[in-house]
């Protein structure tokens, strides 16, 4: 019997979207407003879900108190209010899209959660675009 528990965080972030193998035209067709050279702000809402089997001593799949430290100190601390792209080194040379984002988030927190569980990432760069990252 599995549970899936899921924790939500929000950090804000700036970023441009931006392949500089393009021309500026070609990257302002691709990336519309988001490759502006001055960078922009999203307001990330992050859901991290965690699928495992009850604990039978405890009745958690994995203790919440310890996920919402592992997400503060994996992502928030270092993603929150930062430039994506200039502050923190996984972008230096990866576009910031959500997608991207929500691959290095579960890779940081693949590290840190116990490998008996599935995880699962799901990013809201805007309140109707998000992402979902399961590790395939
Ligand atoms: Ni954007």
């Amino acid at each position: 019997m599995n549970v899936t528990v899921s924790r939500k965080a929000h950090f804000n972030a700036a970023h441009k979207l931006y392949n500089s193998d393009w021309t500026d035209a070609r990257n302002a067709v691709v990336f519309g407003k988001c490759s502006n050279p001055n960078f922009h702000g999203h307001n990330y809402e992050l859901i991290v879900s965690v699928k495992g089997s009850v604990h039978p001593e405890t009745g958690f799949v994995m203790d919440m108190k310890e996920l919402k430290k592992m997400i503060n100190a994996e992502i928030i601390d270092a993603f929150d209010h930062k430039n994506l792209n200039e502050e923190v080194p996984e972008f230096k040379k990866l576009n910031p899209t959500a997608e991207n984002i929500a691959v290095v988030i579960w890779n940081k927190l693949r590290l840190k959660i116990a490998i008996n569980l599935a995880l699962t990432i799901t990013l809201y760069e805007t309140p109707r675009n998000f992402v979902t990252y399961t590790g395939e």
